[in-house]
């Protein structure tokens, strides 16, 4: 049942600390399963006091369930043409459910909104071997629209994470031309 709602609270909202805490906690679980071998011990995907930046920033928009937060995405603009999203996440308590697509489809409204018509992501993937939640991601992107436009080493775009990794990997990018309608 689709009862969630999504939001986004404006640049300038500081979150209460137990959001911070549990919106980093979600992202930090399901990403620990959803990269489960990527990352060497003791690597989190994110912290609470990032998430306040993010949040701060108007960037961060959240799924909730009644109070209760079940999903969150990144939204960000990377140029004047160009958005970002990233730290897609559902609580795992609540998949298959449409949170996923439905704040896929939120970042793609808020970039159209802000005036960019393209949307590009970066899935993390390993070189040499396949990973289940990224070949589930690959193909539910491409069904919703996303082209496979590049490869960047994560050693290149992002050198404080290569130490990091467990095994070598890239970030694949996807992008989207996005439709008004
Ligand atoms: C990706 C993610 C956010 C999707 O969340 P979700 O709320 O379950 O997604 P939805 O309910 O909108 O479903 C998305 C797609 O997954 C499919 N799906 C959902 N549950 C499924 C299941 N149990 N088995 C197979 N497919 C399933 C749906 O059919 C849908 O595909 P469609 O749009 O082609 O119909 C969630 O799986 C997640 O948090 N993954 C881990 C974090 C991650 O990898 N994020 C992305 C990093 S780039």
């Amino acid at each position: 049942m689709n009862d969630f709602r999504l939001s986004l609270p404006p640049a300038g909202t500081h979150a209460e600390p137990a959001v911070l805490t549990r919106l980093s906690d979600l992202v930090n679980e399901v990403y620990a399963e959803a990269e489960k071998g990527l990352w060497r011990a003791g690597a989190t995907r994110t912290s609470a006091a990032e998430v306040a930046e993010m949040t701060l920033a108007g960037q961060i928009a959240v799924a909730c369930l009644g109070e209760h937060i079940v999903g969150c995405v990144r939204i960000r603009p990377i140029d004047e043409h160009t958005a970002e999203f990233g730290m897609l996440t559902a609580d795992p308590a609540h998949r298959g459910q449409g949170i996923g697509r439905d704040l896929v489809a939120f970042a793609e409204r808020r970039a159209l909104d802000s005036g960019r018509r393209v949307m590009r992501l970066e899935l993390l993937t390993p070189r040499s071997w396949t990973h289940p939640s990224k070949e589930f991601l690959a193909g539910w992107y491409t069904r919703l629209g996303y082209e496979r436009t590049g490869v960047n080493a994560v050693d290149d775009s992002y050198p404080a994470l290569a130490p990091l990794l467990a095994t070598p990997c890239d970030m694949v990018v996807y992008r989207k031309h996005l439709e008004e309608g």
